[in-house]
């Protein structure tokens, strides 16, 4: 079929084009039958027009539905001072069609994708299953473009610093990171499987060994896991690795890189944010401490605080049996709770219990007028709490002040152990933060976590095992109790944490073969299993391994931020959907009985 080419792109159409005469391709975007009159919106990717088509212009055979892919010709004109739809870009013109060809006609969709509204409402299964209908809508072509921009523009970066892209093989062996494994089986020999890289991590380190001293790779990773908001079983870092540098100048160049490359990405798509601006510092410790969790949301404030040792000689049987047990009691506050009713109250108890709290108890903070059966605290302020009964004024004023509590607060107290606490606690801020509006989402609040322990104990396995991933190196200060006492030994790794999400996590590696085998005796890795897994990389390291180091930014996260999306498939051209299915290609699918017996694989 021939078909006229273009002259202009949709979203181009100004007054300034009046009276010329145009060719345009594109979708049909929406179509409007007024009295025989066409009124139809082309579009293609760079925005829509709408178009006016006279009956006297339309073949009669036209099959000119929504989405059907179009060429016309027409004239540019000016649209009336009152028919100008100052929403659209070319809204001040409209192009009146002399002649329309349907190039390929559409079934029937199977969502209407022209109306935003209705699209957030759509099975996100059907979306995926379509998902080459689905893109056609403007925000998810923007969001493809803002990501192909961010990654152009990190290896831009990247280059002019003189780092070497380099890909690495992806069918290979484990390179755990903590996921399970996505396995291919070998079909030369029956029992053998490659298995899917979850990182390039033990590649960048041997090309460090191999002397590239700077790499990075727009890398594909692969993690058997359920997919969640923010997790993809499949998903892209930008893979980094240097060598003769500390954890400073790693540091130094991802702040640089970060403000060179977001800043570009902002200005260039008109993206509501604000330049990024500084990169504060927070050990492990104080993060765990003040926000209950690794990746605080530093938009706002409201950290959480400690009463146990307020609450310590109490007689409320379940603090007292916390505590006795080895718990702890913390709480947030929530500045202008104490308007909540008793329902809404009960209602965040049950927030709190979706996330393994036992309970919650509160403390209402205002005056007398607010609560005129409350409890008169020596500071002025009235108390309604349902602990009034076993606290005196003074230790409720004592709370009070350990929060510094205004009238309006409510104070929420969670008691348990100390690591289900913290996750309750750091829930109820987020979700006290997303109610007052504080997660201004123009900011972009960057934050480093670093010093975090090497291992932690996991009761599960009954064994130890790594923070981040067993190359990472032990700070050298506490090297001497890595068997003694594990649980103190902190290492030289950080995450790079933006708006409560982990956009990137790295660390300075261990290039020792013998510091290198302590750790994998530590997480309980028999020799036979070190040599067999990793006796490649601890050969690597006995000729003349550089000191090196490194991090990997995670793409889609950041992509995420950028976007105003919370969920990672919205930024993902060809998603996987919460089983880790493939509703459009069918993946995975089932295979043909001479692949069974090629691979010498029978089904169980
Ligand atoms: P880590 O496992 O911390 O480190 O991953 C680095 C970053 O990748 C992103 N990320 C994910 N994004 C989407 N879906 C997932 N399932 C997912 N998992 C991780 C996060 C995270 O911060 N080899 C090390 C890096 C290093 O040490 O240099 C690694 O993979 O943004
Ligand atoms: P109960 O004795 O379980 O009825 O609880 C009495 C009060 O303590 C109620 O206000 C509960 O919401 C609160 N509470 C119960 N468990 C906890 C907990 N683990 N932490 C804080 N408050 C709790």
């Amino acid at each position: 079929m021939s078909f006229q080419k273009r002259s202009h792109v949709c979203g181009e159409l100004r007054p300034h084009h009046a009276e010329l005469t145009i060719h345009l391709t594109g979708w049909a975007h929406k179509v409007r039958d007024l009295g025989g009159v066409l009124f139809v919106d082309i579009r293609d990717r760079s925005g829509l027009v709408q178009m006016v088509i006279d009956p006297a212009v339309i073949p009669a055979d036209l099959d000119l539905r929504t989405e059907a892919c179009i060429a016309a010709t027409g004239k540019v004109v000016l649209r009336s001072e009152s028919l100008k739809n100052p929403k659209l870009p070319t809204g001040e013109v409209e192009v009146i069609v002399s002649e329309i060809q349907v190039l390929s006609p559409s079934k029937t969709l199977p969502f209407a994708l022209s109306d935003e509204e209705h699209m957030g409402n759509v099975n996100e299964e059907l979306r995926v299953k379509y998902r080459y209908l689905d893109l056609r809508r403007p925000t998810m072509y923007r969001n493809l473009a803002v990501r192909a921009s961010t990654v152009r523009r990190f290896r831009e970066y990247l280059n002019h610093q003189g780092f070497l892209e380099v890909e690495t093989p992806i069918i290979t062996k484990s390179t755990p990171e903590g996921a399970r494994d996505y396995l291919v089986p070998y079909r030369e020999e029956t029992g053998l499987w490659y298995a899917l890289p979850q990182s390039p991590q033990q590649y960048k380190q041997l090309l460090m060994v191999a002397g590239v001293e700077r790499y990075y790779q727009v890398a594909r990773c692969f993690r058997d896991e359920s997919s969640r908001a923010d997790r993809q079983p499949e998903f892209t870092q930008l893979d980094m690795e240097m060598s003769f540098v500390d954890q400073e100048e790693i540091l130094t160049l991802v702040e640089d890189m970060t403000r060179t490359v977001v800043n570009g990405v902002i200005e260039e798509f008109g993206l509501a944010k604000e330049p990024v601006a500084d990169f504060p510092r927070m050990t492990y410790d104080e993060a765990m401490r003040d926000y209950g969790c690794d990746k605080p949301d530093i938009r706002f404030g409201l950290p959480l605080f400690e009463i146990t040792d307020l609450v310590a000689d109490t007689e409320f049987a379940v603090f007292k049996n916390t505590i006795e047990t080895g718990g702890v009691v913390r709480a947030v506050r929530y500045p202008s709770g104490s308007k909540l009713s008793r329902k809404d109250v009960g209602a965040l108890e049950e927030f709190t219990k979706g996330f393994g709290a036992k309970g919650m108890a509160s403390i209402a903070l205002g005056t007398t007028e607010d609560f005129p059966e409350g409890v008169a605290l020596p500071g002025g302020l009235v108390a309604r709490t349902s602990l009034s009964r076993f606290f005196s004024a003074e230790q409720l004023q004592a709370i009070a002040d350990r929060a510094a509590a205004e009238s309006g607060d409510l104070l929420c107290i969670i008691a348990d152990q100390l690591s289900t606490t913290n996750d309750v606690l750091y829930r109820l801020r987020l979700e006290i933060g997303d109610r007052l509006a504080l997660r201004d989402p123009k900011k972009l609040a960057y934050l480093w976590v670093v010093d975090f322990p090497l291992v932690e104990w996991s009761d599960a396995d009954g064994r130890w095992s790594s923070m981040h991933h067993p190359f990472t190196k032990p700070k050298d200060s506490d090297l001497d109790f890595l068997e003694s006492d594990p649980a103190r030994v902190r290492a030289d790794a950080y995450d790079l944490v933006c708006n409560g999400s982990e956009v990137a996590g790295g660390s300075i590696r261990i290039h020792r073969p013998d510091v290198q085998q302590r750790i994998f005796n530590l997480l309980g890795i028999d020799e036979a299993t070190q040599k067999d897994r990793f006796g490649h990389l601890l050969e690597a390291f006995s000729f003349g391994a550089p000191p090196h180091g490194g991090i990997a930014p995670g793409i889609d996260r950041l992509i995420m931020i950028l976007t105003d999306t919370d969920n990672i498939r919205e930024v993902i051209a060809f998603p996987k959907t919460g089983g880790g299915a493939d509703p459009m290609m069918g993946a995975p699918s089932t295979i043909d009985p001479q692949q069974w017996a090629e691979l010498g694989l029978r089904k169980a």
